[in-house]
């Protein structure tokens, strides 16, 4: 048994950079460590240990902010011109802490398509929107930044308040068919999970710079929407063919078709040992439809 109560406690302060769907839950667990965590914030909020950052509008968090900073997180998308917005403006800043470590959430979107083939981080990216190429060029900057960056590349990301319950409930939901299309995901806890891991282990195991944190099953929309609908007691409505639906879809969404690829764990679960808690969206899923349930959303 490794002893989890060595690296992480409260000699550690986190900044989060971002703290929408997957910064707010690292957050929320990150603190039942001790640590001390300030999120950012593109808006005043009466959280005390928020502080403002918006990179658009030149918003800077204050120097104290930063005193005794061990460890970031970044979980913000890079801006319209393929920078990353906190390396755009707090370089310098970062450079000048003694950080020990450094996350980035960036997304397996970098791949582009393999036509339905695994791909792991030793295939080389090949981005094919371009959306991809300005995350490419994102981790690219952290990387040349010289700082402790550890790049971890996110398939679909659902959990508790964002699944396709939700999409279900807000008549969201489209029941596309696309011959032998699949997609990655992960549920919100475990990348949390695995970043903990990762951190709490990291004198034991081999460093790695770029990790895709991913389930064990790639498999089709259809599945996890029809797994839903047989939850709540619902017909699924009858799928519409892909080249049928596209013509309605927005750009955006059509471009998630446009990639099929299944996103390998193997370096994360087998290599590293991280154990998922959520090994398929049927897991995972379970545990969304629990806390919904907890919640009365549904
Ligand atoms: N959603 C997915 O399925 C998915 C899949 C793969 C990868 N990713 C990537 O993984 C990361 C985390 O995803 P998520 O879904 O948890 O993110 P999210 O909920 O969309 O949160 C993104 C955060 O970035 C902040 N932000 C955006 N632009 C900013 C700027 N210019 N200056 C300062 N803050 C800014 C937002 O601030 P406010 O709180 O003030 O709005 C928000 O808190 C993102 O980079 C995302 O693109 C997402």
């Amino acid at each position: 048994m490794k002893n989890y109560a060595s690296s992480l406690n409260d000699k550690n302060k986190f900044l989060i950079f971002g703290c929408g769907f997957s910064g707010k839950f690292f957050a929320k667990t990150i603190r039942k460590f001790g640590c001390t965590v300030l999120t950012s914030s593109r808006s005043e909020n009466k959280d005390p240990n928020s502080f403002i950052f918006d990179s658009e509008n030149n918003k800077l968090p204050n120097d104290n902010i930063f005193y005794g900073v061990t460890h970031i997180l970044s979980c913000i998308p890079p801006d319209k011109n393929g920078k990353d917005p906190v390396l755009r403006v707090l370089t310098k800043k970062l450079q000048s802490l003694s950080l020990e470590w450094i996350g980035y959430l960036s997304t397996t979107g970098v791949y582009g398509d393999t036509k339905g083939s695994w791909v792991s981080e030793i295939d080389e990216p090949n981005p094919l929107q371009n959306r991809s190429h300005r995350r490419l060029n994102c981790e690219k900057e952290w990387i040349e930044s010289g700082l402790p960056i550890q790049i971890f590349r996110l398939p679909g990301i659902y959990g508790p308040g964002r699944s396709t319950f939700e999409a279900i409930k807000n008549q969201k939901v489209r029941v596309i068919s696309k011959k032998d299309q699949v997609f990655s995901r992960i549920h919100v806890a475990d990348i949390t999970n695995a970043i903990i891991y990762l951190l709490q282990n990291k004198d034991n195991l081999e460093f790695h710079q770029i990790i895709n944190i991913a389930d064990d099953e790639p498999c089709s929309q259809i599945e996890v929407i029809k797994y839903c609908y047989d939850q709540l007691g619902l017909k699924m409505p009858n799928p519409i063919l892909f080249e049928i639906a596209k013509k309605e879809l927005s750009p955006i969404a059509q471009s998630f078709w446009m990639e099929n690829r299944r996103v390998s764990n193997k370096l994360l679960c087998e290599t590293l040992g991280y154990k998922l808690i959520y090994k398929n969206y049927k897991k995972g899923l379970k545990n969304c439809f629990f806390e919904s349930q907890k919640d009365r959303l549904i």
